[in-house]
Formats: structure tokens, C-alpha cells, sequence
């Protein structure tokens, strides 16, 4: 396996069987992991890049079989922040030394384009130094400029799997896997730094859609992307599934750095939820990004993805310096700049 993981140092790129062979081995991990510490530190030295999460709303009018917040689980306590709330977050965090903010949450029908348009403009006016991102599922090609124009900068939009037929074990038929890749090449086309990403583990998910997962990133050439492990939720048709490993998370953490080592890659808070030292041992395979969780502390439970989502922790924004420590105990520091990617060389 070595051989295969310096080829993809060198050629950064594989053939679909390289890759398949490498996910479904996950040997020389030790050697990988190495590898692609050292790629991230090429680009981005001992830094892990810090981002203030806002969960602004978990309505959602999608019903994807995997998630808490699908508008299918009835037991779901509903909440949406007001603007005035996410400003606050906003200036809490700025307080505490974010200058990243991403505004996440479902496809909640409140969120127009106008209001939209209006928050972002009020967060860059009183934030000018800060970037903004979007995590706000699919819109249309209009909506996507009108907020770019309105100055959000980046856009989160994990594309979940790369496999069409796989998608559609993920989501009910009324969701496109077309829709989503056209969306994800729409924000490309309109100047976003886009991220994409997947889950790790999904029930039906193959060395090959990992495979085909690795191949997309290869081809939209994406600034971030998130992967984590899929984690279960009670309240979904995925309940009894099983979780994804850890293992075979930070392998493909350590794939995607020397796929495209200046990548922005977050140590998830999935990651952390089903193992404690889960976001170290991300980054010590080549993640370089954590996004503690700025929500109001009052809503942060009602955002359940999946079971025993951690929200009271070390991942909160106050624990900030308890974060500093645990990862200056594996030799890294916490950036607190905008963070924005390097370019690649
Ligand atoms: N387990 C892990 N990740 C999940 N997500 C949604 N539900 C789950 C789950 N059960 C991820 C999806 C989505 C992101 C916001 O959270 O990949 O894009």
C-alpha cells in the first residue's frame, strides 16, 4: 500500500481500483497518517483553523433518511433563531475571537432570499474582518448569487455520496443526486470557496462510492469538505443502523489531505461524538479545522442530527481554551484568523 499512497502524494490522483484498494486495505495507516500530517503542515504549518457554528433554524422540509432534523421526525422540538439572535452570536463570538461564522441549518422556508440577503449584509457590515460562510442545503442558481453578492463568502454543501444509485438509498425519491451536483458546480460557478462532503459508514455505502466520493472531489476540486462518521438517530428509518467506524473516517481524512493537500478539513463533531479523542485523532491524520458550536446554548440539543451529539463539552465556544489545550497537547494551536485556504503549489 505504500506504493499506492506515494503515488497519490506525487500524482495527486488515483484510478478508481487504486482507490478501492486503498479504502478497502486502510493499510499502512501509521505511514499515511504521516504523510499527511506532514502535507498539511507544508501549507498550514501547527495551525487548526477555527469556526463559530450558528445552527440558525432546524425546520426542515427534506425527510433524508439519516437525519434528526428530517421534517418526518415528529418528535423534533422546532426551533428558528431570529435575525437579532444571530447577530448576538455573532457578536459574542467576534468577542471571543472568531472571525469565521457559519450560519447552518435545514431547508427552512423563512430563510428568502431577501431575508437571507439582509442578514448576510448586516453580519459583513458589523463584521467586515470576518467570513462568512452558508450551510443552507439546495437553492436555486438565483438565490446562491443574491447571497454571494450580498457578501457571504464560502458555502457548505456536503454532497453525501457520489453514487447516484447510493444517494437514493440515502433520500427519499422527491431528492435529486442531480440536483444536488448541480447545485455544487452552481456555487463553484458563482466564485464561493464551496465544500462538499459525505458521511462515513452510511448504510449501503461501499469501498467503490468511497471510491466515486474521492474521484468528484478529485474533479470539483472543492476548497473544504467535511467528512465525519454517520452516527444513528433514533427518530429516523436509520435507527437501527450502525454507526460508522473511526478507523476508516481518519483514513480517509488522511486520503483527502494528500489528494489536495492545502484542503480545509474540519475534525468533525460527529468525529468527536462517537470517540473523545475523535477530533485529535483527525487531525493528527491531516484535518486542520474545528467548528465549535456558537449557537445559544438554550437551542443547542434541539439540533440533533444524530444520538448523543456532543453540545456541552470542549466543542462549545466558551470552552475555547479548553479546546487550545487538548490540541496543544498533541503539538498544534488554535488559529482564530478568517482562515481562508492556501494556495495550492
Ligand atoms: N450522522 C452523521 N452525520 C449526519 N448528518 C446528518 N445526519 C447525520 C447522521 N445521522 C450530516 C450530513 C449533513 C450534515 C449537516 O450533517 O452529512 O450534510
Amino acid at each position: 500500500m505504500r506504493r499506492l499512497i506515494d503515488r497519490l502524494e506525487q500524482k495527486r490522483s488515483l484510478s478508481k481500483e487504486e482507490w478501492i484498494a486503498l479504502i478497502e486495505g486502510m493499510q499502512d495507516a501509521s505511514y499515511l497518517f504521516e504523510r499527511a500530517r506532514t502535507a498539511a503542515q507544508k501549507y498550514y504549518g501547527n495551525a487548526v483553523y477555527v469556526r463559530g457554528l450558528i445552527e440558525v433554524s432546524n425546520y426542515c422540509k427534506n425527510n433524508c433518511y439519516y437525519c434528526g432534523i428530517r421534517r418526518g421526525n415528529c418528535e423534533a422540538v422546532r426551533y428558528r433563531l431570529s435575525e437579532e439572535e444571530i447577530l448576538n452570536c455573532c457578536r459574542q463570538g467576534y468577542a471571543l475571537g472568531f472571525r469565521t461564522f457559519v450560519l447552518q441549518g435545514g431547508e427552512d422556508a423563512y430563510f428568502t432570499d431577501d431575508r437571507l440577503a439582509d442578514l448576510v449584509a448586516a453580519i459583513k457590515t458589523s463584521y467586515p474582518d470576518c467570513a462568512l460562510t452558508l450551510s443552507l442545503g439546495e437553492r436555486s442558481k438565483d438565490s446562491y448569487q443574491r447571497l454571494f453578492d450580498a457578501g457571504a463568502d464560502r458555502y457548505l454543501l456536503r454532497h453525501e455520496t457520489a453514487d447516484g444509485d447510493h444517494y437514493q438509498r440515502l433520500h427519499p425519491a422527491e431528492m435529486s443526486y442531480q440536483g444536488r451536483m448541480e447545485c455544487l458546480w452552481n456555487l463553484k460557478e458563482i466564485g464561493f470557496q464551496v465544500g462538499c462532503g459525505f458521511m462515513v459508514g452510511s448504510p449501503g455505502q461501499t469501498a467503490e462510492h468511497l471510491a466515486e466520493d474521492m474521484l468528484f472531489i478529485a474533479k470539483l476540486q472543492p476548497q473544504m469538505v467535511g467528512v465525519g462518521p454517520f452516527v444513528p438517530h433514533h427518530g429516523t428509518p436509520f435507527a437501527k443502523e450502525s454507526k460508522g467506524s473511526v478507523d476508516r473516517t481518519i483514513y480517509l481524512l488522511a486520503l483527502l489531505r494528500l489528494l489536495k493537500p492545502n484542503l480545509l478539513l474540519p475534525a468533525t463533531t460527529a468525529l468527536g461524538t462517537v470517540d473523545a479523542a475523535g477530533r485529535e485523532k483527525g487531525i493528527l491524520a491531516g484535518a486542520n479545522v474545528v467548528m465549535p458550536n456558537l449557537s445559544p446554548v438554550g437551542v443547542r440539543k434541539k439540533y440533533e442530527l444524530y444520538d448523543n451529539k456532543i453540545c456541552t463539552g470542549d466543542e462549545t465556544a466558551e470552552a475555547l481554551n479548553s479546546l487550545a489545550r487538548r490540541f496543544l497537547h498533541i503539538g498544534y494551536r488554535l488559529e482564530m484568523g478568517r482562515g481562508d485556504p492556501v494556495e495550492e503549489t
